[in-house]
């Protein structure tokens, strides 16, 4: 006799002997139902539970009753209540399954951080628990070929190509297992691991390489949870902070690149004991890593000549997405493991901006998202689903606290937070490493060192606030002379601290002027491009854009005028799209393509860029008085045209 069975979410359907598993119906309906052990009651991955719909309500006597498998089953995934394992429950009436999102092979895993959308799991790298018949003196065949008929005919994998070192432990393995082993498949393709026995840990790692920090997450590829997350400092910083030094020190350098290279290995490789530690596993258990970087980053670490890059055209060696065994990149992990490297999209646009991308999916909608990453060279990605553009801009060292004369990288001791009050011109600040604000009792000025970049944006768009710098960014006595304006030479400086002594030097706001310019040239430029005056959201990326506040960001004019509740901060977006990498073949193929698509802008060719670059040079632009931004923000008045050349004085 046969039963109908409806499978729910998928609603898909079919009719079955009476007797049948739940989980041959729905391998035979190609409903998404996982398993590691095909069938054995070991996994537990194969869980459902009964639906109802009308006319079939969930009713326990719909399904055999648990037997052993049930009652006595043990494994890693506790039996959840009114749960029933798929490849032991037997269809004896009509009825409705549900398969949870923790049994579908493919499912979204929603993390609690704001703005992070769900994150698909469908790991290129699947477990297959497999029996492999015995050698046989009747039938003489390899004990590799009886394992690949296995896999064939239980998990329906074919021409199989196997590493080189899953051959070497193939006979013990089989043996020390009694013919009974676990095998881990990448793409359903490449067979790269082999355990004795029942086996379901299969662990990833996601790197987002920036030139001054390594971030690493340690990820379950079966269940998409993150087990650890840490980072290091990127020790190629000794051979130069920016990426140009570096690029310079391969160039002047003939074992250069092999120093950055293996120097920025070695932190990976350090980086990734760290968590192995933290979470308690085995480094062989990392099955699949990915890997995100800035262009010169991404070469490096790949062991890819990284000089073309230093000039003009900026040729990458390659901008697709790259498979490199973890062995080859000095990572002690499992020896089948492989690294996927985020396809480039353009000389100065990395695998990083790819990340951004997919964690941002600006091509997923309708509005208009600008995204920007601010580095030494800030990467800016401007569309929708109808159409990406991409471009850097040449912004310098000064976002990161270079070229300013008390500037220093964001670390405990800068200045990272300003007010300055308007009338009387006095500051207060916040600095790294300290909770109190400078005019709180018990404030340690001791402690304090420089000032960062997040704390130079904020002193500027303040110190323009209240009018201590004009427009054209220049700093000026007030009417009311304040003792923190002083006379530096033929300009002025403001004293932000005055033991020890930080202040904001004429060529300080400079420098960020040069920098905020290119920064805001670059997107207008992709905004020409696109054919629009306004975006509808801006998503500051990276750890820069996590610290700025988008209100002074906007106030200096580094980014295009736009609605304030409509800027935010897209805190670690490489690193969440380095993620979705590992997790996810889906996320892989969506953004290979997207990057295939994305149109690249350069910059440099550009004669409109010198034009808005000038403009913007102007605080917060020469023409574009902000509307948007006035309307929450007390602007200062903007001097009337012929106005500006008279006050200065100079
Ligand atoms: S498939 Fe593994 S327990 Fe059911």
């Amino acid at each position: 006799m046969t039963r109908q069975v409806v499978f729910s979410p998928s609603g898909r359907r079919g009719a079955f002997p009476e007797g049948t598993t739940v989980l041959d119906a729905a391998r035979a309906l190609g409903v998404d139902l996982d398993s590691v052990c095909g069938g054995r009651g070991i996994c537990g991955r194969c869980q459902v539970v009964m639906g109802s719909r009308p006319g079939v309500e969930a009713r326990p006597d719909r399904l055999s009753e648990p037997g052993p498998t049930e009652t006595d089953y043990q494994g890693r995934r506790p039996l959840g209540a009114g749960h029933r394992l798929g490849c032991a429950a037997r269809i004896v009436e009509d009825v409705v399954i549900d398969v949870p999102a923790d049994s579908q092979v493919h499912r979204q895993v929603v993390r609690k951080r704001a703005g992070v959308a769900a994150l698909p799991v469908d790991p290129v790298v699947r477990l297959h628990y497999v029996e492999v018949p015995e050698p046989d003196l009747a039938s003489p065949t390899g004990d590799l070929e009886r394992l690949l008929a296995a896999l064939e005919q239980e998990w329906g994998l074919s021409r199989l190509v196997v590493d080189p070192p899953v051959l070497t432990d193939l006979q013990t393995t089989l043996r020390s297992g009694n013919w009974a082993v676990t095998v881990a498949v990448r793409h359903a393709r490449d067979l790269i691991g082999i355990w004795p026995g029942f086996r379901d840990v299969a662990l990833g790692v996601a790197f987002d390489v920036g030139s001054t920090t390594i971030a690493g997450h340690l990820c379950d590829l079966l269940t998409g949870s993150v087990l650890a997350t840490s980072g290091v400092m990127n020790p190629q910083i000794g051979f130069g902070e920016d990426l140009m030094s570096r690029v310079s020190y391969v160039m002047m350098n003939d074992d250069g690149a092999t120093r950055l290279t293996d120097v920025v290995r070695g932190a990976l490789d350090d980086l990734l004991g760290e968590l192995i530690t933290e979470a308690g596993v085995d480094r062989g258990d990392v099955l699949e890593l990915s890997v995100v970087g800035n262009p010169i980053m991404h070469h490096l670490l790949l062991g890819l000549d990284p000089r073309e890059l230093g000039t003009a055209p900026f040729a990458l060696v390659t901008t697709s997405a790259l498979d490199t065994p973890a062995i080859d990149l000095g990572l002690q992990v499992h020896r089948g493991a492989r690294v996927y490297s985020l396809p480039c999209i353009a000389g100065h646009v990395g695998a990083d901006a790819a990340g951004v991308v997919l964690s941002e999916g600006p091509h997923r909608g309708e509005r208009l998202q600008l995204l920007v990453d601010v580095g030494t060279n800030a990467e800016l990605v401007l569309g929708n689903q109808d159409r990406l553009l991409a471009a850097s801009s040449p912004t310098g060292p000064a976002f990161e606290g270079a070229q300013i004369s008390s500037g220093q990288r964001a670390a405990p001791g800068a200045i990272e937070r300003v007010r300055v009050d308007r009338a009387t011109l006095e500051p207060r600040f916040s600095v790294i490493g300290q909770e109190l604000w400078s005019d709180e009792p018990g404030f340690d000025f001791g402690a304090v060192t420089g000032v960062c970049g997040s704390g130079i944006i904020e002193a500027i768009a303040e110190l323009h606030l209240a009018g201590v710098i004009d427009t054209d960014g220049v700093i000026r006595q007030p009417a009311n002379p304040s003792s923190r304006v002083v006379a530096s030479d033929r300009t002025f400086s403001y004293v932000l601290c005055a033991e020890p002594l930080v202040e904001v030097t004429q060529n300080d706001v400079r420098a960020v002027q040069l920098a905020k310019a290119a920064l805001h040239a670059g997107a207008r430029l992709l905004m020409d491009h696109y054919g629009v005056d306004q975006v509808d959201e801006i998503r500051l990326a990276g750890a820069f854009g996590s610290h700025i506040d988008p209100k002074y960001a906007m106030v200096l004019g580094m980014i295009p005028d736009c609605d304030l509740d409509r800027v935010s901060a897209a805190g670690n977006a490489a690193g969440v799209g380095a993620m979705m990498a590992l997790l996810s073949g889906v996320a892989r193929s969506e953004i290979e393509e997207v990057t295939n698509q994305i149109e690249k802008v350069e910059t440099a060719v550009e004669p409109r860029f010198q034009e808005h670059f000038v403009a913007a040079l102007a605080i917060p632009h020469k023409t574009n008085p902000y509307p948007l931004l006035s309307k929450v923000v007390d602007m200062p008045p903007r001097p009337e045209p012929g106005e500006r050349r008279r006050r200065h004085p100079r």
